[in-house]
């Protein structure tokens, strides 16, 4: 009895943390369609198809070393990266490491930092919320 009150505890939390980290990134993820419609009033939404592309693609302006998002999260969303440190990166994808993108601060902070590395210039609003469902749906 004792033990099945205790799965039943876990789960409750289990479901109520996850509900906490998917209201935490569609609030992210509202702010950046608020951005992108004040940019661009044609906008409709952003897409998982477009954030793959991004996250895979090799990007020019940045740093040399740094031509890609996958040259530190490596190419599967599922897999885990590395630093040029060699420090251990979790998986991005949300399926994989269900806390990604739920500090508002953190999640603003990296994209600013790695979009100049691999860029050389901010992410816009349609690049972060394109990866974001990309990552979400992964
Ligand atoms: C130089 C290596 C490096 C490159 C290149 C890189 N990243 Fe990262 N990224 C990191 C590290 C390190 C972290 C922080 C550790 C973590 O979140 O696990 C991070 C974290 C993030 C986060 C925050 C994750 C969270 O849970 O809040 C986002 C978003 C992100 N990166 C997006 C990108 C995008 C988009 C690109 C390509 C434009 C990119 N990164 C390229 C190293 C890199």
């Amino acid at each position: 009895m004792r033990s099945i009150v205790m799965l039943i505890l876990v789960s409750i939390t289990s479901i109520v943390t996850t509900a906490a980290a998917n209201a935490a990134r569609d609030a992210i993820l509202a702010d950046l369609a608020a951005e992108a419609k004040a940019a661009n009033a044609a906008f409709t939404g952003f897409s998982a198809e477009r954030g793959a592309t991004f996250f895979a693609a090799t990007h020019t302006g940045g740093e040399p070393d740094m031509p890609s998002c996958t040259t530190c999260h490596s190419t599967s969303p599922h897999q885990p990266g590395r630093t040029r440190a060699g420090k251990n990166i979790e998986p991005m994808a949300v399926s994989k490491t269900p806390n990604r993108y739920t500090d508002a601060k953190e999640v603003a902070k990296w994209f600013r930092r790695n979009c100049k590395s691999v860029l050389g210039r901010e992410c816009t609003a349609v690049e972060k919320g394109d990866f974001l469902t990309f990552m979400i749906s992964q």
